[in-house]
């Protein structure tokens, strides 16, 4: 049997391990005379990122021999002694059976994992340069060494969210590097390529990978599809086979939506607050319609992350580069930008001058869940509160190292606080700018003894404002009442 039939996170999350793996008319097409064609292959992942680790455990899991690489020794090293190098829940104990499972090899030395496995997923990042177009140097680098390493049949898996024309240049580059490095002298090394993007969220990586909405898988090969429908078979979702370009885009067009539906919210946020509605209320109004869904339309600050700010970016870019009048993603981009200027207003509205005023900051990641900082909403408005002359006390669950980084201690402008009742001590105002579900339960008459000024400005709509204004605070939040008459109809109207 291919896959983990110990129980373990696969049967946590209810996959059926009992799946044949091979269908009767896959057999059929198999070639008898290539016996990596129905011999269990072994996969590598290149890359330990936070896409790369969480897919090679779930692999490892599933019942796959794997290795997987990165060139960054220390990081490796770190994984070897049983410690993810990022927090993502469930996956110290996912590494543990991993590694006692004997099914997982760790090595620094990509050149090793691509000899020693067939089905090769590409796992590096993909950055973008200044022009928003995606830097593709690192994938390129690690096709180059395939290339120099094709010791037999090889499927290149893009894993990473690239432009829909990467493969073509993968192929392309195989083909070209393969003949001067291989070493076989062959002039036509066998090699697939294929797209099969992830769709994972941090926090809920796990989650994603054992219970996927749905697979994608882009091929150009039955062989290429075969071999991928039997790693995916196990789990229990659609698997949709396409051809790799479309596969490509599908990722990048899956992003942008949810984009669009995040500065979609927020811009009617602002509608909300202008004519005294609620947005949260429109969001259950809307979102019950199933043609809409209520997930992605919570109103706030705006999204961050490594993956959406960026990947809107790219995929204007290929847009732009084909003539493609991408304007509504543009503006999907610029309301979010637009959104710490929104927030700075609403805390300027509840505390008057900001210059001199205490502040605590209670989260710092991008969201809830993860202690990643990347392009984080949070951040760019503790940059700006600190432009503006304002002492903060910050605090965040698991996101203080990586913000302790990226910006230090400032002794009488900027402390990392042990708590967030440590975090509002004597401040003019307590800002909550990102949705940790802790913050919610806060014991919010101990915060009101601790603090100068009872006011709250919630850039996440996390706290019920009756319960919080029934503890004695003045409360602001995003798009929602915030107890000032306003007018109903427009004032240029009204007159
Ligand atoms: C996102 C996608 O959700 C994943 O499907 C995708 O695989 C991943 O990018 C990727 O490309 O690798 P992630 O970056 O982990 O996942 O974060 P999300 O949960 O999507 O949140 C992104 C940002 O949007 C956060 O800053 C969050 O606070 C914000 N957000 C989200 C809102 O402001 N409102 C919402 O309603 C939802």
């Amino acid at each position: 049997m291919d896959c983990a039939s110990t129980p373990g996170e696969a049967r946590a999350y209810g996959l059926a391990c009992d799946r044949p793996l091979a269908t009767p008319s896959h057999k059929r097409e198999v070639d008898l005379s290539d016996k990596s064609r129905y011999e269990k292959p072994r996969l590598a992942v290149l890359g330990l990122g936070h896409v790369g680790l969480p897919t090679a455990l779930g692999f490892v899991e599933l019942g796959w021999e794997v290795i997987g690489a990165d060139d960054d020794a220390s990081k490796v090293a770190m994984i070897q002694s049983g410690k993810a190098p990022f927090s993502e829940p469930g996956l110290d104990d996912l590494l543990a059976r991993g590694l006692a499972s004997g099914r997982l090899t760790l090595v620094h030395c990509v050149e090793e994992a691509v000899r020693g496995a067939t089905i090769l997923f590409v796992c590096v990042g993909t950055p973008q340069k200044d022009t928003g177009e995606a830097d593709l140097s690192q994938v390129e680098a690690i096709v180059r060494t395939i290339a120099c390493n094709l010791n037999g049949y090889k499927l290149i898996v893009e894993k990473s969210t690239v432009p829909a024309i990467t493969a073509q240049w993968i192929k392309r580059t195989l083909a070209r590097f393969a003949k001067l490095g291989n070493g076989l002298g062959k002039l036509h090394p066998e090699f697939d390529v294929a797209s099969n993007p992830e769709f994972l969220q941090e926090g809920k990586a796990l989650e994603n990978i054992f219970r996927p909405d749905r697979v994608m898988v882009g091929v150009e090969s039955e062989r290429a599809r075969a071999l991928l429908e039997r790693l995916y078979r196990p789990l229990d979702c659609p698997i949709l086979i396409t051809d790799v370009r479309t596969a490509e885009l599908t990722k990048h067009a899956a992003n942008a939506f949810l984009s669009t539906k995040i500065s979609f919210i927020n811009m009617v946020a602002d509608i909300c607050e202008a004519v005294g509605a609620d947005v949260t209320q429109v969001a259950a109004g809307v979102g019950l319609d199933p043609r809409i869904g209520r997930e992605f339309l919570n109103a706030g600050i705006g999204f961050g992350g490594y993956c959406f700010p960026k990947d809107l970016r790219a995929f204007m870019y290929l847009g732009r580069e084909h003539g493609v009048d991408c304007g509504l993603l543009a503006e999907v981009e610029k309301i979010n930008l637009r959104r710490t200027e929104v927030f700075l207003k609403k805390v300027r509205h509840a505390v008057w001058v900001l210059r001199g005023k205490t502040m605590g900051v209670l989260g710092l990641a991008f969201k809830g869940g993860t202690d990643d900082i990347r392009e984080s909403p949070a951040l760019h408005i503790v940059k700006a509160l600190l432009e503006e002359g304002v002492q903060l006390r910050v605090h965040d669950p698991q996101a203080m190292e990586a913000s302790r980084q990226e910006i230090p201690p400032q002794a009488g402008r900027l402390e990392y606080c042990s708590s967030p009742y440590d975090a509002a001590r004597e401040a003019d105002a307590l800002l909550i700018l990102t949705e940790w579900q802790e913050y919610r339960d806060l014991d919010f008459r101990r915060l009101h003894e601790l603090m100068e000024v009872p006011v709250i400005v919630d850039g996440r709509n996390l706290l019920d404002p009756e319960i919080v204004r029934t503890s004695g605070f003045e409360y602001l939040s995003m798009g929602r009442h915030d107890g000032a008459e306003r007018p109903a109809i427009p004032v240029e109207s009204a007159s």
